[in-house]
């Protein structure tokens, strides 16, 4: 069985109108595998002109437009915040949910992550749910109970089965924007981790949700990572701020 393959970057709170014009006119010649899907998630004030230069450049149908947050809520006194619904307006199609940079710097939880995940779900969002664990965590032998207590609160939210049309994202928080990227051996043993553990409550299931790797991947490390059984693409943050790199990186999914 062929599985999804998605290659999705993760701005950050970089880049500019300049870059939305390289990237989409960078991209246009992107040679991509049949099951490969990109996903491109700038900061929120670029989406609208991502998704415009997309249609009026006739992007390849396999390059989407992607959120980096969403709110849980539906709308309402949530200063700051974006709804599904404004997602929705603006053509896009998956949002990252629960980055380590969310979960660290603005105290996001689990929980907060399972509602956002069920939001996205419903309004026809795909959501690229971001897991993984500290330094500290992976020093003391706690990856895969962390990993379990980041992932089962969203199966308890939504359902296993719902689980067919979520991204997981496994990122180690100390590979990420440290140059540090996980070896293929760990990354691969994780993700079967993560397959086994999905697995639990439905093989059918498991055997199809796409499992991407992030931290530190380039235009070096990614064929290696993305040969690995269980890993299924990759979320880029650095890397894919520089189209060149980018191309080569979605290439090799
Ligand atoms: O979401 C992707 C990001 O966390 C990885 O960042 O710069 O290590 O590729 P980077």
């Amino acid at each position: 069985m062929t599985r999804r393959a998605i290659v999705a970057a993760n701005w950050k709170m970089n880049g500019d109108s300049a870059l939305v014009n390289t990237m989409v006119s960078g991209l246009n010649n992107v040679e991509l595998q049949d099951n490969v899907n990109v996903v491109i998630c700038p900061s929120a004030p670029y989406l609208s002109a991502l998704v415009v230069k997309a249609k009026e450049d006739k992007l390849n149908a396999a390059i989407s437009i992607g959120a980096q947050n969403v709110s849980e809520h539906d709308n309402g006194a949530f200063t700051g915040e974006i709804s599904t619904k404004m997602l929705q307006e603006l053509s896009v199609e998956f949002v990252i949910i629960g980055h380590s940079e969310r979960r660290c710097l603005y105290h996001e939880t689990s929980t907060q992550a399972a509602h956002k995940v069920k939001a996205a779900l419903n309004a026809g969002l795909t959501p690229i749910l971001c897991i993984g664990e500290s330094e500290a965590e992976r020093a003391t032998e706690q990856t895969e109970t962390v990993l379990a207590s980041q992932l089962q609160p969203v199966i308890d939210e939504v359902g296993i089965e719902k689980f067919i049309d979520v991204v997981i994202a496994y990122e180690p928080v100390w590979a990420i924007g440290t140059g540090k990227t996980a070896s293929s051996e760990m990354a691969q043993e994780t993700h079967q981790f993560i397959r086994q553990f999905l697995a639990k409550a439905n093989e059918n299931v498991a055997a199809k949700v796409p499992l991407l790797y992030g931290g530190s991947v380039n235009a070096s490390n990614c064929e290696e990572l993305f040969a690995q059984p269980d890993i299924d693409g990759g979320l880029i943050g650095g890397a894919s701020l520089h189209v060149e790199q980018f191309k080569v990186i979605c290439s090799a999914a």
